[in-house]
C-alpha cells in the first residue's frame, strides 16, 4: 500500500502529540511537515509543543508556525483548562534545541501543495485557520489537495457549547471555508472520538511496551486524564486527534457515511455547530464524509502498533 503523503496542521494539545507521534514512524504515512496553529494554547506554545515532541521522537520533519488567531473573529479561544499552562502539561523535555522554520505555516501549506502532484492530504486536528487562508490567498490550491482529513464537529453534542466542538467553534469561518471548498473532506467528530477513551487499563497497556514512545504516552496522557475527568467527568480522555491519521493507516477503523455538512457562522448560541445531512430529509447534495462509527478494538492496536514503531 503506498504511504499517503501528509502535513499534519495541528495546536499540540496532547491529543494532537499522539496524532504526530502515531504518523512520525508508520509505514503508511509519508509526514512531510507539521503546521501549527493557536487553539488548545496560544501559537508560542503551540510551536514549542510540537517541537518538543518531535525532538523527543526524533521526528525528522519541519515543522512551521501558522496563524496565532482566528480569521475573522476577535478573540482566540484556548483550552488551558485541558491541556494546561504550556498547552502540553505532564512530560519534562530535555532542552529544546530543534527551531521551527522561517516560512509561516499558510506558506508552507501552499508552496507544498503547488509543488505536488495533487497527491497530498491535509489533515487538521486544530482549528482550521492556516488551511483556510491558504486557500483565500492562493485558490490554485484547492485543486490540489486530495483529501481533508480533519478531527472537529460533531453531529450531537460540542465540548464548548452544546452545539459547538472546539476546532470549529474556535474559528467556524475557517471551516466554513474548508468545506464549502469542494474538495473531498473527511471528518472524526466527537461522535466517533468519545468512544475511543483513554483509560487506564489502555494507558497500562502502552505502558508495557517500555520505550520512549510509550513513556511519553504515559505522561502525557496522565495529564489528560486527569483534566479531562475533571472537566468532563470522562473515565479516560477521549483520544480525539489521532483518530485522523488511524484512519489513514487503516480507513476501515471508522464506518464513514456521506453526507451535507454545513456550518453555522451566523447564529448566536449555535455559532461553530456542524449542521450535519445524516438523513438528508431536505435532499442536499453530500460535501462530506463523516464518521458515524469507530472499531474501537481496532483503534488501540493501531495506536499500540504506532508506539512500537518507535526503537
Ligand atoms: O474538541 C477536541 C479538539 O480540540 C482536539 O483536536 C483537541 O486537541 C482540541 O484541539
Ligand atoms: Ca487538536
Amino acid at each position: 500500500m503506498e504511504k499517503r503523503k501528509i502535513i499534519l496542521d495541528c495546536d499540540p494539545g496532547h491529543d494532537d502529540a499522539i496524532a504526530i507521534m502515531l504518523a512520525g514512524k508508520s509505514p503508511y504515512v509519508d509526514l512531510l511537515g507539521i503546521t501549527v496553529v493557536a487553539g488548545n494554547q496560544t501559537i508560542e506554545k503551540t510551536v514549542r509543543n510540537a517541537l518538543n515532541v518531535c525532538q523527543h521522537l526524533n521526528i525528522d520533519v519541519p515543522v512551521h508556525g501558522g496563524c496565532g488567531q482566528p480569521m475573522i473573529r476577535h478573540r482566540q479561544m484556548i483550552a488551558d483548562d485541558i491541556h494546561g499552562k504550556t498547552g502540553l502539561d505532564g512530560p519534562i523535555f530535555e532542552e529544546l534545541t530543534r527551531r521551527a522554520e522561517d516560512k509561516h505555516g499558510v506558506n508552507y501549506i501552499i508552496d507544498t501543495l503547488m509543488e505536488s502532484d495533487g497527491d497530498i492530504t491535509v489533515v487538521t486536528t486544530g482549528p482550521m485557520t492556516n488551511l483556510a487562508m491558504a486557500m483565500r490567498m492562493e485558490p490554485r490550491i484547492i485543486p490540489k489537495i486530495q483529501e481533508i482529513v480533519l478531527m472537529g464537529g460533531s453531529m450531537g453534542l460540542g465540548n464548548v457549547t452544546p452545539a459547538a466542538e472546539f476546532n470549529i467553534i474556535a474559528d467556524a469561518d475557517a471551516a466554513f471555508v474548508c468545506f464549502t471548498s469542494g474538495r473531498p473532506i473527511t471528518m472524526m467528530g466527537l461522535d466517533v472520538t468519545r468512544k475511543v477513551l483513554c483509560v487506564p487499563q489502555v494507558v497500562e497497556r502502552m505502558d508495557k511496551i517500555k520505550n520512549k514512545a510509550s513513556q511519553l504516552f504515559v505522561d502525557l496522557m496522565r495529564h489528560f486524564n486527569k483534566s479531562q475527568k475533571e472537566v468532563f467527568g470522562w473515565e479516560g480522555g477521549p483520544l480525539h486527534d489521532p483518530v485522523t491519521i488511524a484512519y489513514l493507516i487503516d480507513p476501515s477503523v471508522v464506518t464513514l457515511k456521506a453526507m451535507n455538512t454545513e456550518i453555522d457562522i451566523r447564529s448566536t448560541s449555535s455559532y461553530g455547530r456542524t449542521n450535519c445531512e445524516f438523513f438528508n430529509y431536505n435532499k442536499k447534495e453530500a460535501n462530506s464524509n463523516v464518521a458515524v462509527d469507530i472499531d474501537v478494538e481496532k483503534f488501540w492496536d493501531i495506536i499500540e502498533q504506532g508506539i512500537r514503531n518507535y526503537q
